[in-house]
């Protein structure tokens, strides 16, 4: 550090001597380029003696472009700028309109509420005064009534009562004759003595709830979610098969990439076809800040698939979205559930894998036998349709052949395994279901050693099973080790080797099946993998694996030492979009078969490309495991079209 502090004492020293001592007298006419700094004659031979000096107008040029290469650079930049703030102020002017909008909206709720309030009030009194004189009505009646009564017998007794004090004889009898009547019928005369009404007049207004329902009334609905941190996953994000129903999730999340947990945000999603067809699109809002995209395309083809948070694209959006036909759906099923497990990749991968290619329709092909090539491109045949019968598949993966002539090949979904001769002709199926020794479950990988016994990588039931040349089985390895066989390959000492896609680690057995060693792990550093899937042995007796999720070619020692890798993400020359079956021929060139670009690429020894064997007449569609025949041609199980092609290559 002693050191360094001098180094940089001196260095400032220098910048600043000239600029104090000199700079005020002399012409800076020189540059030294270890200190950056401008300075006089004189100096370059005092202190910046042992350093470059150069003339100053030399590098002014020099410098003066480089300032106005950055100079671009920043400018470049405005127009980013100016679109951001002005969707920025955008954004900041809805708010305020918004805002504005639902403050008129609570007014007019509100005075509608006052007024309808009122309304009510002037109902209740109305029909109080209603009710009220009706039954007034019925007492004043009554009243008068009484009143009447009370005013005759009044009147009548007053009356009787003078005859009887000052009447002479003659009036007394007239009175008696008139009045007696009179009175009896008052007597007997039954008046309304009993109420015909009550007083019976309240107001109950049950206000409490209503009261509570005021002081909740009206919820604010807002997210603090954005569009470049939410995300969309799922299957149905890149992949659909046409008829049936899709699903996307979105998770909406803050500008500092926080889980959002309310819902109610504005999210919009379209699917549109090449055609400009737009799809409908179902979104249901979990209210947790996730929602649920359901869609059902109806034809095949690309979509762009946009997704809207807000009016802003959510991350990656718009995605490009393939929809297939049912049997043309992706066949490599550790594939789908890995894609459907990790979206976005997380696992080392490289984000989805997506397939190009056309599937032509296989009724333009012959079904069992062997079809020449009716375009000149390097196939030589091409043998299968999708089926269970001989010479048919499903989903065929593993490929290998034999020093007598033989293909051999794992066809996976009928969990069997079919041979054929060089040329084409069917010769052997053998291969029961099930998860018992000697039954196959999901064969993938498949390999033939030098006894011409057949070893089968079994991925569904974790271990390898080895068959005699005509399918006797003999003995299983690997049961309670292995994960995830995919690939298998035997080497020169006889040591079966196999790609571990779900432990993402290679196993070398011995034949009896015991473990010599193992290397591996998931990940992306050199010893590592992202979902290793098939092995070749080169003839250096080195082990060759392809990384689907790296999108690279491994390369190792028998022991398991990393020697080099080759390959990346990409379309170019040499690179790959999940690449699988692998081969190497005796001059050590690697085939590889590059499963989502639906080509075979051919490499040199040390993994330079050298070229693609020309597929374009019939293309593949998902090519998984990959081999040499014994005279000399490459032999691809061309998945998704359910067939196996043999082509030549490099002539
Ligand atoms: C597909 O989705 C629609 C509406 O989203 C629903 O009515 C239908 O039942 C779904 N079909 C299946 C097979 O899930
Ligand atoms: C949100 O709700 C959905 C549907 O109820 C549920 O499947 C999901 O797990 C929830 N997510 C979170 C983060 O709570
Ligand atoms: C592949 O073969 C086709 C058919 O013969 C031919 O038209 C095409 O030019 C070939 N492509 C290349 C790259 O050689
Ligand atoms: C592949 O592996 C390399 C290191 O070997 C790593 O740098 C790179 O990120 C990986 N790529 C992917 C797509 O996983």
């Amino acid at each position: 550090w002693r050191y360094l502090a001098f180094v940089l004492l001196k260095r400032s020293l220098y910048q600043s001597l000239c600029a104090i001592f000199c700079r005020p007298l002399q012409v800076m006419e020189f540059y030294c380029e270890s200190c950056e700094t401008a300075m006089c004659l004189e100096c370059t031979e005092g202190e910046h003696r042992e350093h470059v000096t150069v003339p100053l107008r030399d590098v002014l040029e020099q410098h003066k472009a480089a300032l106005k290469n950055q100079l671009d650079a920043i400018r470049n930049r405005l127009p980013q700028l100016t679109a951001a703030i002005e969707l920025v102020n955008e954004i900041s002017k809805q708010l305020t309109d918004r805002k504005n909008e639902a403050v008129t909206e609570i007014s007019n709720t509100f005075e509608e509420l006052e007024k309808a309030l009122h309304q009510r009030k002037t109902a209740l009194i109305t029909d109080l005064e209603n009710i009220c004189s009706t039954k007034q009505k019925v007492l004043q009646a009554q009243l008068t009534a009484l009143l009447q009564g009370k005013e005759n017998i009044q009147s009548s007794c007053s009356f009787t009562e003078q005859a009887l004090n000052h009447g002479s004889p003659t009036e007394v009898l007239l009175v008696q004759k008139q009045m007696g009547e009179r009175m009896g019928a008052l007597t007997r005369h039954a008046f309304p003595e009993q109420p015909h009404e009550n007083s019976h007049l309240d107001c109950q207004v049950e206000t409490e709830g209503l009261r509570r329902s005021i002081q909740n009334l009206g919820v604010l609905l807002t997210t603090s979610a954005v569009g470049h941190t939410s995300v969309a996953t799922g299957e149905g994000l890149r992949h659909a098969v046409v008829g049936q129903n899709a699903t996307v999730t979105v998770t909406t999340k803050d500008k500092d990439n926080e889980l959002v947990k309310t819902g109610n945000a504005a999210l919009r999603a379209q699917i549109s076809g090449p055609d400009g067809t737009v799809t409908k699109t179902d979104i249901t809002d979990n209210k947790n800040g996730t929602y649920e995209i359901g869609y059902t395309l109806r034809s095949e083809g690309e979509f762009s698939f946009s997704v809207l948070l807000y009016g802003q694209p959510v991350r990656g959006s718009p995605f490009r979205l393939r929809a297939v036909k049912l049997c043309d759906a992706p066949q490599s099923p550790d594939d789908v559930k890995r894609r459907v497990k990790s979206p976005g990749g997380g696992g080392g991968g490289g984000g989805h894998v997506r397939q190009k290619a056309v599937r032509r329709p296989s009724s333009m092909y012959s079904t069992t036998k062997k079809k020449e090539n009716p375009i000149e491109d390097e196939l030589i045949y091409r043998v299968g349709t999708r089926g269970r019968e001989r010479g048919e598949f499903s989903n065929l993966q593993g490929i290998s052949t034999t020093s007598n002539g033989r293909i051999v090949l794992a066809d996976s979904n009928n969990q069997c395994i079919q041979v054929f001769s060089n040329d084409g002709l069917f010769k052997l199926k053998f291969g029961v279901r099930g998860r018992s020794p000697g039954q196959l479950q999901r064969p993938t990988g498949i390999a033939v050693d030098m006894n011409g016994d057949i070893i089968v990588a079994d991925y569904d039931n974790r271990w390898l099973s080895i068959f005699s040349p005509d399918g006797k089985f003999k003995n299983k390895i690997g049961a309670g080790r292995l994960m995830g066989p995919k690939g298998v390959a035997v080497d020169k000492n006889g040591h079966i080797i196999t790609a571990d896609n779900k432990a993402c680690c290679v196993f070398i057995f011995q034949s009896n099946g015991k473990l010599v060693t193992k290397f591996g792990a998931k990940g992306t550093s050199e010893r590592q993998f992202a979902g290793p899937h098939f092995v070749a042995i080169n003839n250096k007796n080195e082990i060759v694996v392809t990384d689907f999720h790296n999108h690279s070619v491994k390369v190792y020692n028998a022991d398991g030492e990393f020697l080099f890798k080759f390959g990346s993400h990409g379309e170019g020359n040499g690179q790959f979009n999940a690449p699988t079956g692998v081969a190497v021929d005796g001059n050590g060139n690697i085939i590889v078969a590059d499963w989502g670009n639906s080509r075979i690429q051919v490499f040199d020894s040390s993994g330079s490309f050298l070229s693609y064997i020309n597929t374009t007449a019939d293309p593949l569609y998902g090519p998984q495991g990959l081999a040499l025949t014994s005279d000399g041609h490459v032999a691809v199980a061309d998945s998704g079209n359910h067939c196996f092609k043999v082509y030549r290559y490099l002539q």
